[in-house]
């Protein structure tokens, strides 16, 4: 699913993203990106977007070699991969059901097709009795379920989620990681980057962790120890 070969990113100013990164993660997988605070895991999160493009090295993802996409065929990348984040995000005048159908309604599919896949995401995410309510209504993880209903209403191959419980409370964080991790076993890949230690070694899932843009450790089933 995802491949980066020798991938640096340096910033303007001489500041170092990353640097020198390869790694490997295979279709279906759960893993989880630790490391302090600068080492890079936004960084990460943004070359696969293709928000960022890379110093040097090779980003390839779902079988497509970034340096080879043009730019028309940016949209249809990005359809194929969910974005979660910290701050929830959501459109504030909207609804709910408006938020998760406005990424449906840019890949202009048309209406009662838009309508049953908004209301099938967000009962997967148990809101559908919410949505006609607005985003400043909802609690935080409420907001985030949202969040993660307009994700997925285009069925991507990828989901990646920058800090998606760092705004939350412990038991609210736990309903999230839980709904990234059945969201997985349906088979879309996962990259979770977090600083949520307990649920990273409760898990158990595959563990990369980075320090000052380079992976320190890797592993299988990994904990949080840093
Ligand atoms: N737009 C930018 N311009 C210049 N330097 C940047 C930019 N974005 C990030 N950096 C630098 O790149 C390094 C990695 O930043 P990054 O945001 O990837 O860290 P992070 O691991 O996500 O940290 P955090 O846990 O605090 O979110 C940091 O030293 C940061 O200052
Ligand atoms: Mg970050």
């Amino acid at each position: 699913m995802i491949t980066l070969k020798n991938v640096t990113k340096e910033y303007d100013k001489g500041n170092t993203g990353l640097t020198n990164v390869s790694l490997d993660v295979e279709k279906g997988e759960f893993v989880f990106i630790v490391g302090k605070s600068g080492s890079g895991k936004t960084t990460l999160m943004k070359l696969l977007q293709k928000e960022l493009e890379p110093t040097s090295g090779q980003i390839i993802v779902n079988g497509q070699n970034y340096k080879e996409l043009k730019r028309k065929e940016l949209p249809k990348l990005r359809r194929q991969m969910g974005m979660v984040f910290q701050d929830f995000r959501l459109l504030k005048d909207r609804t709910i059901f408006e938020n998760v159908a406005f990424a449906q309604k840019v890949v202009e599919a048309p209406n009662r097709y838009i309508k049953r896949q908004v209301e099938n995401m967000l009962d997967m995410v148990g809101l559908k009795d919410r949505m006609k309510a607005f985003s400043n209504e909802l609690s935080g993880g409420e907001q985030q379920r949202v969040a993660i209903a307009r994700a997925l209403v285009n069925h991507p191959v990828l989901l990646l989620a920058d800090e998606p419980t760092g705004n939350l409370d412990p038991v609210t964080a736990r309903e999230i990681m839980e709904l990234l991790s059945e969201i997985n076993k349906k088979g879309t890949t996962v990259l979770v980057v977090t600083h949520n230690r307990e649920l990273v070694n409760e898990m158990g899932k595959r563990v990369i962790q980075i320090e000052d843009g380079q992976i320190q450790q890797d592993e299988a089933r990994g904990f949080y120890d840093i």
